[in-house]
């Protein structure tokens, strides 16, 4: 099978390593890829939120499924250009995406439903007084969210009602987020630990779940600061219990396929569910319509059974080969740009890439990377994410931090306590 995989960032390179190991995966293309992927593949320029030009590439390349990474072209509707084009492709269409590209009307599925989740209410450009009153009658923690894309950053938790305020103004107004955040969602603040379930999904009624991963999604050390696309994740995780997962898919993830198919949606990819623990049960903080990433570099990398053949099967029909993960532990430590989430400072050079790879069980991802002559600098605010595996938690995390120590370059940006409790 010849697999055309779409993005550029650390979840790309991690699938498009984990198909080329796979018996059923005869070549891997990347489009448009990045300097890691074309260690593992052949890199393609083309425009992924483009479905004509996806369409015509895969055409051209002659391939047998297109794995599509990013959010953006699944939002814009590459996977139903390429069904009209009758060329399989894993990833919803843009009205499954549309749990992504709309937080409200994702909560408006989940409510439908009848999934757990956040007491919440939406608000639109015309809304400013009624959000601040809203927010007022909140018990004193805060969430404000964008209702479109924003790359995992519009999103402000806080105990500052003045944070909090100055969010609904700035998002309402176009200021923070253009168009994405005209529309917001506050919504009750929840505690306990979160985890990423990550759902493959063959259009049937029922998806089946992979190893849950947790991610970290704040900048600083202990959970400080603003939100990240996520700085570090890892698998298993010991609080996520089969028992919690069993209940996450019978309560959540089923109903909430139930309610797709209702509206008319077949839902073929990963649905992707960030769950937090709450003392009253998991409830669903929200749903992905793609892998997680850095979830997807240590989710991957822990399958044991022919990645290729379950992503042409949730294309195209069933899934019936069995899912099977190996039984180490993998975690991931995002090495990002001075300056991330903000204003990533790039161009700076790597060093150290081979030395880190180098260490037994590491593999180092790319995310914003560019070849420049013979080297290799940084080009995004995630730069890499270091993925060490080893028979447990601690020994994993050892090993991708003694990686992560082997890179450099000015401003060179990491948190130091990546699983470091889940490694006790
Ligand atoms: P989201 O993009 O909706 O997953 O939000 C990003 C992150 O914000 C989540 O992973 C949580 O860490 C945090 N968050 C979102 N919603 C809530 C909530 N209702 N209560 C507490 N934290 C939240
Ligand atoms: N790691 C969070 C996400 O992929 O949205």
């Amino acid at each position: 099978m010849r697999v055309l995989v779409l993005g550029s960032g650390g979840r790309e390179h991690a699938l498009a390593w984990g198909l080329a190991r796979s018996d059923s995966v005869e070549a891997v293309l990347i489009g448009p890829g990045n300097p890691g992927t074309a260690t593992v593949g052949a890199n393609v320029a083309v425009d992924p939120t483009d479905g004509g030009a996806v369409v015509d590439l895969a055409r051209r390349e002659a391939i047998d499924l297109v794995v599509i990474g990013p959010e953006a072209p699944l939002v814009a509707g590459v996977a139903d250009a390429l069904r009209a084009a009758g060329i399989p492709a894993f990833g919803p269409g843009a009205a499954g995406a549309r749990l992504e590209g709309s937080k409200a009307w994702m909560k408006e599925v989940l409510a439908a439903a009848g999934v757990p989740t956040a007491a919440h209410a939406t608000f639109g450009a015309g809304d400013e007084a009624a959000a601040l009153a809203y927010l007022e009658s909140m018990p004193g923690f805060y969430v404000v969210k964008t209702d479109g894309l924003a790359a995992g950053k519009g999103v402000v938790v806080t105990e500052s009602i003045d944070e909090a305020r100055d969010a609904v103004r700035s998002y309402l107004s176009g200021d923070a987020f253009g168009d994405a955040g005209r529309t917001l969602v506050i919504e009750e603040g929840l505690t306990g630990p979160e985890v990423s379930l990550l759902v493959v999904c063959d259009g049937s009624l029922e998806g089946v779940a992979l190893a849950p991963a947790q991610d970290f999604k704040r900048i600083g050390e202990g959970d400080t600061g603003p939100n990240t696309g996520g700085m570090g994740a890892y698998s298993p995780v010991p609080v996520a219990t089969a028992v919690i997962v069993d209940e996450v898919m019978e309560r959540a993830v089923a109903p909430t396929l139930v309610e797709l198919a209702r509206r008319g949606i077949e839902y073929r990819g990963v649905l992707y569910a960030g769950m937090m623990l709450t003392p009253t049960g998991p409830k669903m903080l929200e749903y992905n319509v793609r892998f997680g990433d850095p979830e997807c570099e240590v989710v991957v990398p822990r399958v044991a059974s022919d990645l290729g053949v379950h992503l042409h099967e949730a294309a195209t029909g069933r899934l019936t080969a069995p899912i099977t993960f190996t039984p180490d532990a993998a975690v991931t430590v995002v090495v990002a740009a001075e300056g991330y989430p903000v204003s990533p400072r790039t161009g700076d050079r790597i060093e150290g890439l081979d030395e880190a790879g180098a260490i037994e069980g590491v593999t180092v991802f790319h995310a914003g990377t560019r070849s420049e002559g013979d080297a290799v600098v940084t080009a995004g605010g995630r730069v890499l994410t270091v993925t060490g595996r080893g028979p447990s938690i601690a020994d994993a995390r050892a090993r991708a931090y003694a990686a992560v120590d082997r890179l450099c370059w000015p401003g060179i940006t990491f948190r130091s306590d990546i699983a470091a409790t889940a490694a006790r």
